[in-house]
């Protein structure tokens, strides 16, 4: 089975994988939460890729980018003259997905009149086109994404609690990027590999340090594009440098320096220096040594005493 794209070994995502593989062999709705970023619309195509579906469409629609009568008539199609400009019949995303999956991200930003025409997919499997009394049957498995509370938009009375239950039979969580930051080294060098195949730089010991310790707000599309960014900065170098991170991530790193006893925070400053000069002379000590102006035996203590080892 293809991954579908979906870079993640922390235990969290092997668990979400494997959650995803079981929920592709069924035909059930499947709400999927999480914050902005984290990769639900990966998860949504990996349900379809990987279940019985996967030769018929996957189509995906943002539900936050149209204005309520366009979406209406985009998901569920329209009659010739419907409205102003409906010059002719036109199928909606639900029909063009029939036999395949639906995807509606942001789905609690659905108008009142949307969201009473797809409970009518998910009950009776029917669809009405927007002007037109004729029901059709439909067969499509729908998928949904918020990064909104669902339940708190019912209590408001923005959504639709008949709906939000149909929705929701299974809900896949997608944690957010800073509670697995053990998969931030494997994500940052797949997006080095797919934003410069040609030549993939490599990373600065110091910049993957501060990659794992920010909290990347913006999940994995915030990294994505603070790889892509380093990338267009770096010219001819190999290797990427902090400079080359944005202000934030830097910022964020140095107050992670900054705590602790002076003692500590020199300790792990040292540390650091050693760590990068030994990656600049392929982990060559002596070479090493000689950069820094100490002998080979002190630095082969610190390195021992550090615990810094080598690729
Ligand atoms: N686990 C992951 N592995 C590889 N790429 C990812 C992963 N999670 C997210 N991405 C990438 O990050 C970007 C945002 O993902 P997306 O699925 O659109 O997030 P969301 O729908 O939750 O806002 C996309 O370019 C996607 O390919
Ligand atoms: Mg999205």
């Amino acid at each position: 089975m293809d991954s579908s794209g979906i870079i993640g070994h922390s235990a969290v995502m092997r668990q979400l994988l494997d959650q995803i593989a079981l929920l592709a062999r069924s035909d059930v709705p499947v709400l999927i939460e999480g914050e902005s970023g984290t990769g639900k619309e990966l998860v949504a195509r990996a349900l379809h890729r990987w279940g019985r579906r996967r030769e018929c469409p996957f189509l995906a629609i943002n539900s936050g980018g149209l204005t309520d009568s366009l979406l209406e008539s985009e998901l569920f199609g329209h009659q010739r003259g419907a409205f102003t400009g409906a010059y002719a019949e036109k199928p909606g995303l639900v029909e063009a997905a029939d036999g395949g999956t639906l995807f509606l991200d942001e789905v609690a930003d659905l108008s009142a009149a949307a969201q009473s025409r797809l409970l009518r997919v998910l009950q009776e499997g029917e669809i009405l086109r927007v002007g037109s009394v004729d029901a059709r049957c439909v067969d499509v498995r729908i998928l949904s994404a918020t990064h909104k509370c669902l339940e708190e938009e019912v209590a408001r009375g923005r959504f639709r609690h008949d709906l939000l239950y149909r929705l929701r039979v299974v809900v896949v969580h997608v944690p957010a990027l800073r509670e697995r930051p053990e998969d931030i080294p494997a994500l940052t060098r797949h997006f080095l590999g797919k934003h410069a195949p040609e030549n993939p730089p490599v990373l600065e010991r110091q910049t993957s340090l501060l990659l794992k310790s920010y909290p990347w707000p913006g999940n994995v599309r915030e990294l994505e594009n603070e790889v892509r960014r380093a990338i267009s900065l770096l010219g001819d170098g190999t290797a990427i440098c902090p400079g080359l991170l944005s202000e934030r991530v830097r910022e964020q790193g140095d107050r992670l320096r900054t705590r602790g006893s002076l003692k500590e925070r020199v300790c792990r400053y040292e540390a650091l220096v050693i760590r990068e000069t030994l990656d600049r002379y392929g982990w060559n000590k002596t070479r090493t040594a000689v950069a820094l102006g100490v002998s080979r035996q002190s630095l082969i203590r610190k390195v021992s005493l550090y615990g810094l080892r080598g690729p």
